[in-house]
């Protein structure tokens, strides 16, 4: 009798034991994480062709043999024509007039910077900030020559979270682009993002806009509801625009995620381009 409890004591622990791990959120994640490598490597991305790209890669967005190493990579070939079209729904985005002030954090190779260029000269600015020396030099180029020529302020940014424009007037820009470039992400410092957040916005004038564009989102990035709550977070307006995606993206796609986590394939979701107005000062709304 007493052998019979004994057991039936041990099967309950360990059954015990197994639920608590199955239902930690650790589990969970792992789980989660495990099935979204499946997904990606279902779309194509497996993780040989990441090993491949790890090692040939110096970086991952300014080398094209990146792209031919996965059946889809971000963007396949077709769909660069899309890349491109989102760029010109970007700076149509918001009216610009000659003379604005603006800013293209994660400026890179100045895709947007020479779109923005014609319409804010004579007179205009824009700062445009990296935090990789190598797009400085490129951006360097484009201020010295080119659409950007005397427009163009290029600023190196010491980390993810310096905006690097600091030195700035309060309300000196009518718009600040951040383009496939800043990331927030699920497990960031919350409150560390929103006081960037509200640096950025206090270089807002009144009416001034951030305009925000994530191409993919994965599950470690905050999806479009997330990030409004992140920004309502800094005291920007509750009137969040939406602004379409021209069509010709794929729904979802498969990357490699950064060398540090050595490529390993993930899924990705079409992502969202959205305006958020500086809106009140939260100190004077009722
Ligand atoms: C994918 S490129 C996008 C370039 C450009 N915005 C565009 O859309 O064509 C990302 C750029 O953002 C830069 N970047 C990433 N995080 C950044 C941060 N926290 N602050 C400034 N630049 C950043 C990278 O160095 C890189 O040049």
């Amino acid at each position: 009798m007493k052998r019979r409890r004994a057991v039936l004591l041990g099967v309950a622990g360990v059954l015990t034991v197994a639920a608590l791990i199955v239902l930690s959120p650790g589990f969970r994640a792992f789980r989660r994480q495990e099935a979204d490598r499946q997904r990606a490597i279902g779309l194509g991305c497996t993780e040989a062709c990441c090993a491949a790209q790890a090692a040939e890669a110096e970086d991952d967005w300014r080398s094209p043999r990146q792209a031919d190493a996965c059946d889809i990579y971000y963007y396949g070939a077709e769909h660069l024509a899309a890349v491109d079209r989102i760029r010109r729904t970007i700076a149509e985005a918001i009216p610009l007039r000659p003379g604005q002030w603006v800013a293209d954090i994660g400026a890179g190779q100045g895709a947007l910077v020479m779109r923005l260029g014609p319409l804010l000269a004579p007179g205009g600015r824009i700062y445009a900030t990296d935090i990789d020396p190598a797009a400085i030099r490129l951006l360097e180029g484009l201020a010295a020559s080119g659409p950007g020529a005397g427009i163009v302020v290029p600023r190196f940014v010491q980390g993810p979270r310096d905006t690097g424009l600091d030195d700035l007037p309060e309300g000196s820009l009518a718009a600040i682009y951040i383009i496939t470039s800043v990331a927030f992400e699920h497990g960031d410092d919350v409150e560390e993002d929103v006081a960037y957040l509200k640096r950025l916005r206090r270089l807002l004038a009144d009416d001034g806009v951030v305009v925000y564009h994530t191409d993919w989102v994965d599950a470690h990035l905050l999806d479009r509801d997330e990030l409004v709550a992140l920004f309502r977070r800094a005291g920007f307006g509750a009137d969040v625009r939406d602004i379409p995606l021209p069509p010709g993206m794929p729904a979802e796609t498969c990357y490699c995620a950064a060398k540090g986590d050595r490529g390993e394939p993930r899924s990705a979701r079409l992502g969202y381009l959205l305006a958020f107005p500086k809106g009140k000062d939260p100190a004077a709304r009722p």
